[in-house]
């Protein structure tokens, strides 16, 4: 039987398990990424596990989170992770020269090679056939390392595109559609292999705007066969040898296939706060916009920013908005500066930014109270742009600059009608991504060999292994699709601990409720208890490590977001399933007993636990584990477990 391009990769990577969708695999990492908010942890996770050099082919580490450096100590942060890949051997990008993914993919991304970062939208670079995932930064300290990553075999879904994407609909609409179709859920154990001719018309740009978005699925991965477009976008690059030809076999078998036609999408737009609320365009038209921002990893490229920068030639934004367009990389910013369209823009009222993520996670353009903001994002959670109640739509380029011509939400198509001389823009990449490479410091150049600390760098946490009872008061109940920006806050007050986790800890879901963390800091001990998707969003290893540090030693939830889970093995707290009744039964302040001993039997392979509710009524938990990730449990976490390994414990 042949085999999956995502299965040719893993085969070549393999070096535990077998490919059966379900079972847990351990692969070889080519290359690993870490940007600012997550990577000051791996660094000191680096460190702790005693490690001197990255051992993979290409460490990689970049400032795009928090560049805005409001305070010393992003400052102290972006100086501590450019010492940190100075003395580890890993290129460094520094602040402003762009977003992760952006600036990886324009330099480092390869077909066929795996990636494995500490971002979620990680996948970006499957747009050019590697094979891309996103971890918690302590998977990333230890692949780095020369360790192997696990995780589960995915299955392998087939997104079959036909046709070609009409005027006014863009790359964006593919993946919209997908979430409007497949949900948050919807990719949850899958890797999305698109083929077919529709997908053979779009460029790189367009095809890693969908794998970026294939994170909003809850996606491993996804990943396009390499193709002419893909060799030609290299060579652009100025690294047409890294070109490899890639394709599943034609025999090849997928655990199920989706079938969209480009040619029936129209602009799509995902409403308020979810990124699957996916409607037309139209159906929401007529709604007035106050804010408006272009950028971001999905759509910060220059081929991105280009059509809306069309769009503004000669014309002006509403008065009544704002209008940003951040680059998503220095490169981008560079070439239109270049070809005149930042001036422009700046002359149709456009505010240009910086290259940074700082809005896609509340640092920077907070958008008005009670206001609609629409971004060409990926995510829309609430309170992710920084106000609680906020408003935010996320749409393609074309659909955000029309809005902000307009001053409401309208379908490019209607405004084309209104506006006799608006032509729909095309999307051409330039004969040469020429943009400079002064804000990356190659391993080579380091300017550091030993690791420099301010004073908010604080210590790895570490857990003691695993007690035979675990039981104590749920300390809170939580819904469906709790985000990792729940547990610990992306936002810029909250995010400048994010290298001190005691005094991060503070924050530990506080936007779920103020009083848990004083709460949980005065009971000593803890369980949470939480419904679907618990954990779903970023990698955030943060939003394991501040509960562990705060003593929660079990989350009891319907199912947990992959990275997540993987996130409360590696710092030592038990995931357990329960079942909708016992969810609907549970109550926060209920004091919870483990009957069974849980060291004994976490070790032993034990799948139920009996779990005593106020000494009253009894209900089953379940432990999916690895034996690898028992092995982690008992030890109390991965950190524990790989150093006594390494000291032959
Ligand atoms: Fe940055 Fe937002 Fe992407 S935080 S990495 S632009 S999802």
């Amino acid at each position: 039987m042949g085999q999956t391009l995502t299965e040719k990769i893993l085969s070549d990577h393999l070096v535990e398990g077998e490919l059966t969708p379900g079972e847990e695999i351990g692969i070889e990492i080519d290359q690993v990424l870490m940007q600012d908010t997550t990577g000051t942890m791996v660094w000191l996770q680096f460190e702790a596990l005693d490690l001197d050099e990255a051992q993979t082919e290409l460490a990689a580490q970049y400032c795009d989170h928090q560049t805005y450096q409001f305070d010393f100590k992003n400052t102290d942060d972006h100086r501590f992770l450019r010492s940190a890949a100075g003395t580890y051997g890993a290129h460094f990008s520094r602040p402003g020269n762009g977003i992760c993914h952006n600036v990886h993919k324009e330099n480092f991304a390869a077909p066929g090679k795996t990636l494995l970062g500490s971002d979620s939208h990680t996948p970006t670079p499957g747009g050019l056939g590697q094979l891309a995932i996103g971890a918690g930064g302590l998977d990333i300290a230890v692949a780095m390392g020369g360790g192997a990553y696990y995780v589960e075999m995915p299955e392998v879904v087939n997104v079959r595109l036909e046709g070609e994407l009409p005027e006014w609909s863009s790359a964006k609409d593919v993946i919209l559609e997908m979430l409007r179709r497949e949900t948050v859920k919807g990719g949850v154990g899958k890797v999305f292999e698109y083929s077919g001719p529709g997908a053979e018309s779009l460029s790189v740009p367009e095809r890693t705007t969908i794998t970026n978005m294939g994170t909003e699925l809850g996606a491993t991965s996804s990943i396009f066969e390499t193709d002419e477009k893909t060799k030609d976008y290299l060579e652009r690059q100025g690294r047409g040898d890294e070109y490899v030809e890639l394709t599943a076999d034609d025999d090849a078998e997928y655990a199920d296939e989706i079938v969209i036609d480009l040619s029936d999408l129209e602009p799509l737009i995902a409403c308020p706060s979810m990124p699957d609320k996916v409607v037309p365009v139209r159906e929401v038209a007529g709604k007035k916009v106050e804010q408006v921002l272009v950028g971001s990893c999905t759509n910060g490229g220059y081929e991105d920013i280009l059509p809306a920068a069309k769009m503004f030639e000669g014309r002006e934004v509403a008065k009544h908005l704002e209008m940003i367009v951040a680059p998503g990389s220095k490169q981008a910013g560079e070439i239109l500066a270049r070809e005149g369209w930042t001036a422009e823009m700046m002359a149709a009222g456009v505010n240009v930014s910086e290259a940074t993520c700082g809005p896609c996670i509340g640092i920077g353009h907070v958008p008005a109270s009670d206001s609609i903001s629409l971004r060409t994002f990926n995510r829309n959670f609430e309170g992710r742009s920084g106000i609680e109640d906020d408003n935010v739509y996320l749409c393609s380029p074309q659909v955000a600059a029309a809005a902000a011509l307009e001053g409401e939400i309208i379908d490019p198509r209607d405004l084309a009608d209104e506006l006799d001389d608006l032509e729909a823009p095309g999307v051409e990449l330039p004969d040469e991504y020429d943009g400079s490479k002064t804000d990356l410091i190659y391993a080579e150049d380091a300017i550091d060999d030993d690791l420099i600390k301010g004073p908010n760098i604080g210590e790895v946490p570490l857990q003691d292994p695993l007690g035979a009872d675990i039981s104590g008061e749920a300390l809170l109940k939580m819904e469906d699709n709790i985000t990792t920006d729940h547990i610990i806050p992306a936002t810029s007050d909250i995010l400048k601990f994010r290298s001190n986790i005691e005094r991060l800890s503070d924050f530990t879901l506080s936007r779920v409720d103020e009083t848990f963390a004083q709460r949980a800091k005065e009971a000593g001990s803890g369980v949470l208890v939480a419904g679907e998707n618990y954990g779903q969003g970023s990698s955030r290893e943060h939003a394991a490590m501040c509960p562990m540090y705060l003593g929660i030693e079990t989350v009891l939830a319907q199912s947990f977001a992959r990275i997540h889970k993987a996130n409360l093995f590696n710092f030592g707290i038990v995931p357990l399933a329960i079942d909708e009744e016992t969810y609907e039964k549970l109550e926060q302040g209920d004091d919870i007993e483990i009957v069974d001993d849980v060291a004994e039997g976490v070790k032993s392979g034990q799948e139920e636990f009996t779990i005593r509710v106020n000494g009253d009524w009894e209900a089953t938990a379940d432990l999916h584990a690895s034996e690898r990730e028992r092995r982690i449990l008992t030890a109390g976490g991965k950190l524990p477990l790989t150093k006594q390994q390494a000291e032959g414990g």
